[in-house]
């Protein structure tokens, strides 16, 4: 059965909205096999962020994921990589659909970075290798 990394980002974490996330994603029928507390730290985000070296909200990014700790999730389902990202909603938590995490949940903060809550693996490539790194 195909998984995926989910991240619940230190956002997320840091409003109380772990359980209400993880909720979301087991109400929707995905199987949650793996959950861990994690402190990430530099060199794990820019191996995660690798194709965003360079741009101008990596560094900003990579810090704002190590202003607090992240729950990892490792969840399954038929096609659950395109299910959590149509859950998660768009990237720009403004616009992201009600409905979705980033709708229903988030919002701009005026921040350098989006605070957009979740992380959802975005290809079955991805995601073994995005699974490797934060399950290492
Ligand atoms: P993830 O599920 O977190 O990967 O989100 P995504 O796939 O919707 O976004 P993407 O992989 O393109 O970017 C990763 C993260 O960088 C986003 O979730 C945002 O937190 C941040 N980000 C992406 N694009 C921008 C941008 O244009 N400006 C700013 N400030 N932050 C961005
Ligand atoms: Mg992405």
């Amino acid at each position: 059965t195909e998984e995926t990394l989910i991240l619940v980002k230190p956002d997320g974490v840091e409003r109380g909205l772990t359980g209400e996330i993880l909720r979301r994603i087991e109400a929707k029928g995905y199987r949650l096999v793996d959950v861990r507390l994690v402190r990430a730290d530099r060199a794990l985000l820019a191996a995660h962020y690798a194709e965003h070296e360079g741009k101008p909200f990596f560094e900003p990014l990579v810090d704002f994921m190590m202003s607090g700790p992240t729950v990892a999730v490792r969840a399954t389902g038929h096609r659950v990589i395109e299910g959590f990202r149509s859950l998660a909603g768009t990237t720009d938590p403004t616009t992201a659909a009600p409905g979705t995490i980033r709708g229903d949940l988030g919002r701009d903060w005026g921040l350098k970075v989006q605070q957009n809550l979740v992380h959802g693996s975005d290809s079955v490539e991805s995601a073994a290798r995005e699974l490797g790194l934060w399950f290492a």
